[in-house]
């Protein structure tokens, strides 16, 4: 992996977790000792400083772009998480940006010495140019259909630039009417990376405006994200789960 390492946090529709598992698998792979830069690219509704109650900014990841502060100068620390964050400034205009302005932000990033730059992106099919500026994309879906057709049609664009792409599956709960992991992997025609249960500490989270990964570490849903996180930490055995597990493990040394 080369450093530092740019992972895409997107999706094609809206709403189906992008920001918050930004937030919480850049926590969480800093809680693992990687140096983490998360960075806020949805620069028409940025929603980071929202989520973790940063106060409105003067400037953020737009006004990088635009050459008017430098990074050092732009980043936020989180309080409760340490993280160091870029975060977008709320405007009422609509942005638009170019492929040379999203690869000159990207190349910015890549000047960093972080071990990994967490980039939350707005909902939307990247353009074709745009995406060679990343290491690696994750492409976020809920377990039904409209979701998944949507994500689909990201990873086509991803495979047709050779970029490398994980689907994470959030907010399954195993009802009857959801599509089942191995539905969505037929669809997709490759694994699943990771799923994420629903859980009400997200929406908790998000009302107290403090990441989960600072709130309940425990929780369902922030113990999949450390599952999450465990595969870029370079760490070569993991022992999740509860007792059992850890005896299983013992003998398993
Ligand atoms: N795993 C989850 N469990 C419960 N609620 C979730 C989960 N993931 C996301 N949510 C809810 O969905 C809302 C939208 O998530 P968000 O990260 O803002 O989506 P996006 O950035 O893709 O638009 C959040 O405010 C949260 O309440
Ligand atoms: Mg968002």
């Amino acid at each position: 992996m080369g450093k530092p390492y740019l992972i895409r946090i997107s999706s094609q529709k809206g709403g189906v977790g992008k920001t918050v598992v930004a937030v919480n698998f850049a926590a969480a792979l800093q809680q693992m000792g990687k140096s983490v830069l998360l960075v806020d690219a949805d620069f028409t509704n940025p929603s980071i400083g929202i989520d973790l109650g940063l106060e409105d900014i003067d400037a953020g990841s737009l006004e990088v772009i635009r050459g008017r502060i430098k990074i050092p100068e732009a980043v936020v620390k989180d309080r409760r998480t340490g993280l160091i964050i870029l975060p977008g400034r709320l405007s009422s205009r609509q942005v638009s940006l170019n492929d040379r302005d999203v690869h000159i932000f990207a190349e910015s990033l890549r000047s960093t010495s972080f071990d990994f730059v967490v980039i939350d992106t707005a909902p939307g099919v990247i353009s074709d140019e745009a995406v060679k500026s990343y290491d690696e994309a994750f492409i976020l879906t809920t377990p039904d259909f409209p979701s998944c057709t949507s994500a689909m049609r990201l990873a086509k664009v991803y495979k047709k630039f050779g970029i490398k792409q994980r689907l994470v599956v959030n907010r399954v709960q195993n009802m009857s009417y959801e599509l089942t992991i191995r539905e969505i992997e037929e669809i997709y025609g490759n694994k699943v990376f990771c799923v994420l249960r629903e859980d009400s500490i997200v929406p908790i989270s998000v009302s107290e405006r403090i990441a989960a990964y600072a709130m309940k570490k425990n929780s369902r849903f922030c113990r999949d994200i450390r599952h999450m996180a465990l595969s870029f930490s370079g760490k070569e055995r993991v022992i999740e789960g509860g007792f059992l597990a850890r005896i299983i493990s013992r003998f398993n040394r």
